[in-house]
């Protein structure tokens, strides 16, 4: 199988706990996609650290040393380059893409995103779901487009919201099924279940 197994790069700002979902499911001898580097836009990213312990190419560029989003990207996709990626996977990367560079990957760039889309974009969503008084939060897997958070959806979970929950307690119960579906999403982009629309 290791010869059809599309070659994913993952991209982080954090702790990268998606990261490491997605490193796991890669792990399966049947799954079709597989890990060839993960990088951050800081140094510090703890995610890092991880993926190079499980032996994974790692690779850094600091956007603060880049007068521009589109030197940034530049730098990104030099690396991009040397790792030859057929999908892209977004975990956790905290930065905003030009148009030029989601266009040039789209279809073949996915995001999680904490909050059932189209409800509860950008940041602190499980803080935006309590204040709306949601019944139900959860998250979405979606490609990549220009606007933020607005792609097509590949996977969503639910997730009760419980008397008494906080952004944290929410956040945790969300995170779970992250964890469950961006392996499953990404599996079903890698094997052409799931394709970009428009
Ligand atoms: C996750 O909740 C992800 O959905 C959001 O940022 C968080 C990153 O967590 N975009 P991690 O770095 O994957 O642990």
């Amino acid at each position: 199988m290791t010869e059809s197994k599309k070659r994913v790069a993952i991209l982080i700002s954090g702790r990268g706990s998606n990261m490491t979902a997605l490193i796991e499911a890669a792990k399966a001898p049947d799954y079709p996609a597989e890990i060839v580097g993960v990088f951050a836009n800081k140094p510090d990213a703890g995610g890092l650290q991880t993926a190079a312990g499980q032996g994974i190419a790692t690779a850094w560029r600091w956007h603060k040393d880049y007068p521009s989003r589109t030197g940034f990207e530049l730098a990104l996709s030099d690396v991009l380059k040397l790792w030859r990626p057929d999908i892209i996977a977004l975990a956790g990367f905290m930065r905003i893409l030009t148009p030029e560079f989601t266009e040039k990957w789209r279809g073949r760039m996915i995001n999680i995103h904490p909050s059932l889309l189209p409800l509860h974009k950008g940041l602190h969503t499980h803080a935006q779901a309590l204040a709306d008084g949601a019944k139900e939060h959860g998250c979405t897997v979606h490609f990549v487009t220009p606007g933020m958070d607005e792609g097509p959806t590949i996977l969503q979970a639910r997730v009760p919201v419980l008397p008494g929950d906080t952004p944290e307690t929410l956040a945790e119960r969300v995170l779970v099924e992250e964890h469950r579906i961006y392996p499953e999403a990404l599996a079903l982009v890698a094997r052409g279940e799931a394709s970009f629309s428009g």
